[in-house]
């Protein structure tokens, strides 16, 4: 799978129009392809399952939502973005639209003991639906998330998805690591309540870590990650949660 190829191409569907229909053999395909997501911590026990997007209270137009579960332990929230950013972009390279959906549930809240984390509606599109010049694409600037040497990564990470498009990310390149903090901006209220943002940005953090290893890899550094708990409460702005010591290959 090249992922790094399908950063540059996909987007949230926010509404599914002119959809196709997914054939068995797609399905098969992505099952398949689930299977074989790496997760960031493999002692968190995880369900990823499909359902028809009706039997959720999505109604984006989508065919299928993909169900994550999880046990609710250690970093659990940034292990189902991480693995979920995978099946994100393998659905890009797929001609599969997708939407991370957050505000969505699902008729079984519980799977074998595993709690529902979040889900991503899914549905076939049309080639040129997809994204065509993602640096048209609305972010941060760069020097609002990246401090130092940029590595040519910093570019492209920075169009990572997240909910409400907070991107709560900010990296710090000490020459040797680099440091990656969740960040929330102290007193800023959004429309949702503060325990709500931080759900969906440590799910988001976990996204965001596996956009930075395509990127890492691609432009040929080898890491050493170390990953944090992320324990604040969000009085403090930043919270280191990872850190990669690269090297060029
Ligand atoms: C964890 C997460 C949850 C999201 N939840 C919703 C949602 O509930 N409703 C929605 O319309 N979009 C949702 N989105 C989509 C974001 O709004 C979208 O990714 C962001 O605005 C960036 O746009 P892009 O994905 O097209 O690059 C979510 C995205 C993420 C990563």
């Amino acid at each position: 799978m090249d992922y790094y190829k399908q950063i540059f191409k996909r987007k949230s569907f926010h509404i599914f129009k002119d959809t196709d229909t997914l054939t068995s053999d797609e399905i098969q395909e992505l099952k398949d392809f689930i299977k074989s997501v790496k997760p960031l911590n493999d002692e968190i026990k995880t369900e990823i399952c499909i359902v028809p997007e009706k039997e959720t209270t999505c109604k984006r137009g989508g065919e299928f939502c993909i169900l994550f579960y999880s046990e609710t332990k250690d970093e659990y929230l940034r292990n189902i973005g991480y693995m979920g950013e995978q099946i994100d972009l393998y659905l890009a390279s797929q001609n599969i639209g997708a939407l991370w959906f957050g505000i969505g549930k699902p008729k079984d809240m519980q799977v074998n003991g595993l709690d529902y984390v979040i889900m991503i509606s899914i549905a076939k599109m049309p080639a040129d639906k997809f994204r065509k010049d993602m640096f048209k694409s609305k972010r941060k600037p760069t020097s609002e998330i990246w401090n130092g040497n940029t590595l040519g990564i910093a570019e492209i990470v920075r169009f990572t998805p997240s909910a409400c498009n907070t991107q709560p990310w900010i990296v710090e390149n000490t020459g040797c690591d680099l440091m990656v903090y969740r960040f929330k901006k102290p007193g800023k209220r959004g429309i949702m309540p503060a325990d709500k943002v931080r759900y969906y940005n440590k799910i988001d953090m976990g996204i965001f870590l596996f956009m930075l290893e395509t990127c890492l890899e691609h432009e040929n550094y080898t890491y050493e990650r170390t990953l944090f708990l992320d324990t604040t409460d969000d009085s403090i702005e930043q919270t280191l949660i990872a850190k990669y010591t690269y090297s060029n290959k």
